[in-house]
Formats: C-alpha cells, structure tokens, sequence
C-alpha cells in the first residue's frame, strides 16, 4: 500500500524523522484554518500541496506557496478537484514553509533480486531523480544495506561519502539512520525523501516522502489498516479485497481468471497477444485474478461474480491448471458457481483445463452444457476464442 504524502509525514515523525509542520485538508476552510496555526512557525508562510499517490505534483500546478492563510484557502481551492495524471485531488496538506539552501534525494528500498535492501542518495535532489539516473547515473549513489547488519554508523557514512556530501555528514547519515528505523519497523518496501533539504539554517528536514508498506505486514502492523484510503480504491477491487481475493482491475473487456499468479499472468500475455493477433487490438484483459491452489466452487464463484460484474467484461477466459485441487472439482466449481450466480451470469466463459484428472473434468462441464460456457483445448485456442468473443461485443 502506498500512502499519502501526509501520512508519510507523521509516519516520519513517530520516529523521530525531522520534519515541518503539516495538516491535512478537504475544504478551502480547513485549509485557511490550518494555514492560521501553521504558518505562526515560519512567518505566516505555508506550503498547500496536493495529496495524490502519484508523482509530479509541483510541475502539475499541486504545490503552492502560500504567504497568508487567505492565499492559502485560495490555493486550495485551485488545487482540490484538480486532476494530476488521472488522480483527483481530495485533500490538500498545508505545510509550514521552509527556507531552502539545498535539496537532495534519498531513498531505501527492497531489492528482490540481490536479497538485500538498497539505499540511493544524491546531492542533486528535487528534480526527477528518474532523468538523473538515465543522463548522470554517476551523481546517484547506490549503497546496498545487508538486511541482518541494518544501517549501522558506518553504513550511513558510507552513503554519506558516496554520494559526495563534505558538509553536514553527520546530521545527514543520522536521518538516513531514523529514515531506516521508519522502514524497517513499518515494514516498509519503500521510503523515498524528495527532495531531503538544508535550510538556510543548517537543519537537515524530509520535505517531501513517498512511503509502501508491505502488506504482508498487516498481521503485525495493526495500525496500517487505518491507513487504507477507501475513498478512492475502485468498488471492484474493494469488493474482491472483501473475499480476500488476489484481483487488480485492468482496462480491458476479457476477464481473466486462474489458478497460480504465474499462470495468471502469463494468461495475460496470451489474451493480449491473441487481441492484437485476431481481432486488432478491440480484446483485452480486463484483470488480474488469481483463486489459488485451493479453488473450491465458492472461490470459484466470488471470482466470477467480481468479474462479471465488471461493465467492461464482455467474456472471460477461465484458465485453470489442475494440480492439488484437480480438474474435476474445478469444473464442478465452475457448474455450481453458474448455479449460485443465476441469471447475474451473463457473459460467455471460455474454460480451458489442463492438468490433474482434465478427462473427467471436461466431461463434467460437458455434461452440465451450460449455454454460456464453451470449452478450449488449449490456452492459446481459449485466449483467442475469448478474445473474439470480447470484441463481436463491442
Ligand atoms: N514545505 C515546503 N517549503 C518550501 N518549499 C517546499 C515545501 N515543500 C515543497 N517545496 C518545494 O516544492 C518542490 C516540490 O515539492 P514536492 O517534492 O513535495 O513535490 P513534487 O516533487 O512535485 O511531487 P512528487 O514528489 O510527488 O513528484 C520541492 O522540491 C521544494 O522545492
Ligand atoms: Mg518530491
């Protein structure tokens, strides 16, 4: 889960990161309001920034300077309602403003494939780290941080030194010790401070922060759950969250339901392929749904009922790999789920079974010979009969 700008902030705060002032706002109101508490810190001067989980905000028109809680209930109103790359502005942080000398970049976060966290730091902060990276990797420093040692005195001063830093090292490898305190005892996947600042006083403040939680966590983190942002999680996903179902909305019209997240998304491909192969371009796939292992005819039927309840599923393609739970009973659970959804199940199903027991599982679907339901031999003859199927239909 990513979370807001604010709730970075006072995640920061709890543990001890040095940060400024901060409020969350929905209304021009509240926003003015908060400008008349915050803005006594720093000369009446305050920051209102869009709160969306996407980047750019400044170069969108999200981040503006405000020097009276007037101009700031005025900012705000610009600001919410805006739309910045597809995310509307619900809420806007005032924060107390800052005297800039110097901006820099700082990030920890897991890297899978060399098992093991990496920190990256720059001197060169608050622009688009991502171009930096690509024209001037040299001015990116990447420190990699062993898991079981943490970020020890010396292992900050390391990213101190590579990044080039000759002033202020202590107070900068201090921040990156608590940054890594908040991504460690969050359970974090990512922390990422942009820009990381010196004042004109000295002082070394997280301006800015981006923070993942890995959901694996949420067993120990309670309090995360407070975190999740219900307002704006599309209805779908909220409801397949609901049946702890592993789905993610995507933008096409074929439903797409299997067994493995590998399976799964190799099914993607073999839809997306088959879409542009046969019917150019008008087939799609339309999610991501994995029912697991253990797919039982009540799995079977919420995964169902959460796609065709998508309006822009015009077919799905059931690509099931029978191993433990074995064709048979995935075909049974396919015929009861038909029965328990009635007349909600409105669109072609495209199955394709393969694995464990296939004979007798197609012989039950060809037995119960649902109008609805049609069956594949293989994966990429179900992909392009669902993928015509998707695009007659639209
Ligand atoms: N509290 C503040 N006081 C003074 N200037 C600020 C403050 N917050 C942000 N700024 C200025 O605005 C710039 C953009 O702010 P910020 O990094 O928060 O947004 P962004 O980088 O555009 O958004 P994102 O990080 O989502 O891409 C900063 O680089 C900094 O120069
Ligand atoms: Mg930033």
């Amino acid at each position: 889960m990513d979370l807001f700008e604010y709730q970075a902030r006072d995640m920061f705060e709890k543990h001890g990161v040095p940060v400024l002032a901060g409020e969350v706002a929905t209304t021009p109101e509240e926003a003015r309001a908060a400008a008349e508490r915050i803005g006594e810190k720093s000369g009446g001067v305050v920051v209102v920034k869009a709160q969306v989980k996407t980047g750019g905000r400044g170069k969108a028109g999200g981040v503006k300077l405000a020097k009276s809680p007037e101009e700031a209930e005025e900012n705000a109103r610009q600001i919410l309602g805006m739309d910045i790359k597809g995310h509307t502005v619900h809420r806007v942080m005032i924060a107390q403003g800052a005297k800039i000398a110097e901006e820099y970049y700082f990030s920890i976060l897991l890297d899978r494939a060399n098992r093991s966290y990496l920190a990256m730091c720059s001197k060169e902060g608050g622009v688009e780290i991502e171009q930096l990276a690509v024209e001037r990797p040299e001015a990116l420093a990447k420190i990699e941080i062993d898991p079981a040692e943490g970020m020890t005195d010396a292992k900050a001063m390391e990213i101190v030194e590579a990044a080039g830093f000759t002033d202020s090292k202590d107070e900068l490898a201090k921040t990156f010790q608590t940054l890594y305190g908040v991504y460690t005892n969050e359970d974090a996947t990512l922390v990422e401070v942009n820009p990381l600042v010196k004042t004109e006083d000295g002082e070394i403040i997280a301006l800015d922060g981006k923070v993942t939680l890995d959901g694996n966590s949420d067993f120990r983190q309670e309090h995360h759950a407070a975190l999740e942002d219900e307002k704006s999680a599309d209805p779908l996903e909220a409801k397949a969250k609901a049946k702890e179902l592993n789905y993610v909305k995507l933008d096409g019209n074929v439903g797409i339901i299997g067994n493995g997240a590998g399976l799964v998304m190799s099914t993607l491909d073999v839809v997306a392929y088959a879409g542009e192969e046969h019917t150019g371009g008008r087939a799609k796939p339309a999610n991501f749904l994995d029912i697991g292992g253990g797919a039982s005819a009540e799995v079977m039927a919420d995964g169902l009922d959460v796609i065709l309840n998508d309006e822009q599923v015009k077919s799905v393609f059931v690509n099931v790999f029978g191993g433990i739970t074995a064709c048979d009973a995935v075909a049974n659970g396919i015929v009861k789920a038909l029965e328990m959804l009635g007349d909600d199940a409105t669109k072609p199903l495209v199955v394709r079974l393969d694995g464990n027991n296939v004979e007798e599982g197609r012989k039950i679907l060809a037995d119960a010979n649902h109008p609805l339901v049609s069956i594949a031999d293989t994966m990429d003859g179900g992909a392009q009969k669902a993928a015509e199927l998707a695009a007659k239909e639209n």
